[in-house]
């Protein structure tokens, strides 16, 4: 393996380490705040400790983080993998610089959607974050999938982090609004983002196979020539006419 293939492996292996038990864990305390809420509020006493609600959000809070992070290793990798391949730095250098501002802006907005108290600037700042995702997204080196958005890695991904921005954004809404409008849709919300990462879980490893390793790269478009005959034919993800 060379050092382009460790690199490749970087975002399956963070997702798999810290991600996925992450989303365990969140799951778990957010099961026991609810069935909580739920016991206290029929006038029964429950066993279940008050701190899982906190436990909840604070590792909410961790895995907003990690999904955004995430999301933007796995399209950094895509972008700059086949930039420096295709020598876009010396074609676009102004996209480049773009592409590069984009990476540190989101950090920066995410950064600061952490601090933001006020309404308006948590707007502000989750709409930057999300924005700035996107942005990065829309590049054509990113593989979308688009012709088969509905099992591509790329749009559920990006859902999942609009969500997982979103859930941070309403936090205190949430505790503030006595009528729960704010918790069902959090809940609600969430139910498709947790759908959406067992579709990245499925997609990531498809992905992953799909890929072959460097060493592997000659044989597989090899195999490519002799047997698509379909147009256009998929070649490690990107569409190649025959
Ligand atoms: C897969 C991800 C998540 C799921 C499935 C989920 C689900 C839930 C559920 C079922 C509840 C309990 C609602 C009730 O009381 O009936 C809850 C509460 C809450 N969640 Fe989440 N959630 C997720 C992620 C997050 C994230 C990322 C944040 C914020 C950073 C967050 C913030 C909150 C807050 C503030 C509450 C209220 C806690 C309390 O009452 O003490 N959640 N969530
Ligand atoms: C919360 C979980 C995850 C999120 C939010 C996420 C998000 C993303 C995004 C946005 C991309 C860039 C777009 C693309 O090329 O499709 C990507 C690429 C990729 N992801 Fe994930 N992913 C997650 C989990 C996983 C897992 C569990 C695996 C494998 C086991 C995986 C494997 C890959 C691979 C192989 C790529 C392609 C890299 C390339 O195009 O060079 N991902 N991911």
């Amino acid at each position: 393996m060379i050092a382009k293939d460790y690199f490749l492996l970087l975002h399956p292996m963070i997702a798999v380490f810290f991600v996925f038990p992450l989303i365990g864990i969140v799951v778990n305390f957010a099961w026991s705040t609810r069935q909580r809420r739920l016991q206290t509020a029929s006038g029964n006493k429950s066993k279940i400790p008050p701190v899982v609600g906190q436990e909840h959000v604070h590792l909410g809070r961790w895995l907003t983080g990690a999904v955004v992070g995430i999301t933007l290793l796995g399209l950094a990798f895509s972008i700059f993998a086949k930039m420096l391949e295709k020598q876009v730095i010396s074609q676009e250098p102004l996209r480049f610089v773009f592409v590069v501002f984009m990476c540190i802006a989101t950090v920066a907005s995410l950064y600061f959607l952490y601090q933001a108290k006020t309404p308006i600037w948590r707007g502000i700042f989750a709409t930057l974050t999300g924005m700035g995702l996107i942005l990065l997204g829309c590049q054509p080196e990113v593989y979308r999938r688009g012709n088969e958005w509905f099992i591509s890695h790329y749009y559920y991904g990006i859902t999942a982090a609009m969500l997982m921005i979103f859930s941070l954004a309403i936090v205190q809404d949430i505790y503030k609004d006595r009528q729960n409008r704010w918790r069902t849709v959090h809940i609600i919300l969430n139910c498709v983002a947790l759908l959406l990462f067992i579709g990245q879980g499925m997609t990531g490893t498809r992905d992953l196979l799909e890929i072959p390793l460097s060493w592997q790269e000659q044989y597989v478009n090899k195999l490519y020539e002799l047997q698509c005959d379909i147009k256009p034919c998929i070649i490690q993800g990107t569409p190649q006419p025959k």
